[in-house]
């Protein structure tokens, strides 16, 4: 029988593709290009790879995205998996040609990946040091307390990573009144959030409101390294209060939060994001990154690096690649060169 074992290099080649088509696309200020051709370029790979996949989180419901939506079967048949993808996490940060995009995905056992909807989440992550002090219904000063506890540290020596966002700035005072080192970042929390877990990184906590199906990506790779993290579903409405379109969102958020049985606002612990450790994660930096390297392209020939994790056996690869890019499958050749 064809174990997860036997395929996990597969799904590096998904994400070293969806990376090498996005870069030609990184400081184009064209978001949706970036994303369109990593979509393209990972859908092809893992239609051409042994497994009977299903889009458990993708790029949105069938009609809004014509390819890797939520329901989308991938794969040539084989082994029944759930497939979770970010084809691009920091879409900006390509446009902008900025650091820290990648592109990202996690195939599970079916039933293992929270089919995290379309919206916000609150997150906080640490380390396995810290595993056992965080608590997403305590205020976050006791959380961070708890964490320089099991740090050994004192509180003034935490370094807590949070996206720059308008909605943060009521936790960013709150931290700088401790004295707390901040990093603050643009976009992209999977890769600050991984930090936690790097022992290269000072990053000790990541907290803040970003994307759900981030949220669950994250979860499965710091599941992997023996960290910690916690998660609730937070409305649109609570994060842009003042948007016309929170009523209407407010409707469907309920809905798929119905769907998957999970209560917006109710604490999520790791066991609730990923439901077991048979699963795979990759990522591939696009471009040049605090955790991977981005894609380095020299005339036909392109470097990329991975960080490819099997949840079982918590083995954890950095896979440095080089590609040909004129030996790619036809396909592939249009979107990479
Ligand atoms: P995209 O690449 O899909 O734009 O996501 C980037 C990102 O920064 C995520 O890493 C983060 O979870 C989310 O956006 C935060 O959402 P928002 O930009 O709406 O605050």
């Amino acid at each position: 029988m064809l174990r997860m074992r036997n395929i996990v290099f597969e799904f590096s080649r998904i994400t070293e593709q969806g990376a090498l088509a996005a870069y030609k696309y990184i400081g184009r200020y064209d978001k949706n290009a970036a994303d369109g051709a990593a979509v393209k370029a990972m859908r092809y790979m893992m239609n051409i790879l042994d497994f009977n996949g299903e889009i458990v989180i993708g790029e949105g419901e069938m009609d809004e995205a014509p390819m890797l939506y939520i329901g989308e079967k991938v794969g040539k048949g084989g082994m029944n998996l759930d497939i979770a993808v970010d084809p691009i996490d920091g879409t900006k940060l390509v446009s902008e040609g900025k650091n820290n995009s990648v592109c990202v995905l996690a195939a599970a056992e079916k039933g293992l990946i929270l089919k995290a909807p379309d919206m916000y989440m609150e997150k906080l992550a640490v380390n396995e040091t810290a595993k056992d002090a965080i608590d997403l219904d305590l205020p976050l000063k006791d959380n961070l307390l708890n964490i320089a506890t099991a740090l050994n540290k004192e509180i003034s020596d935490l370094t807590v990573a949070i996206l720059d966002r308008e909605r943060h700035e009521e936790t960013i005072n709150m931290m700088k009144s401790l004295n707390i080192k901040i990093y603050t970042f643009s976009d992209g929390d999977i890769v600050t959030g991984l930090l936690t877990c790097m022992p290269f990184s000072d990053v000790d906590v990541l907290y803040g409101i970003g994307g759900a199906p981030e949220g669950v990506l994250l979860a499965t790779a710091v599941r992997a390294l023996g960290g910690n993290m916690q998660g609730k579903l937070i409305p649109y409405s609570k994060v842009y209060p003042n948007d016309s379109n929170c009523k209407e969102l407010a409707k469907i958020e309920k809905e798929r939060c119905a769907e998957i049985g999970v209560k917006i606002g109710k604490k999520l612990e790791l066991d609730d994001l990923v439901r077991g450790d048979d699963f795979i994660f990759s990522l591939t930096g696009i471009t040049n990154g605090d955790l991977v390297q981005g894609v380095h392209r020299v005339n036909n020939m392109a470097t990329t690096e991975t960080l490819l994790i099997r949840g079982k056996s918590q083995t954890i690869r950095i896979i440095k690649s080089t590609h040909l890019l004129d030996k790619k499958d036809d396909y592939l050749l249009d979107l990479l060169l």
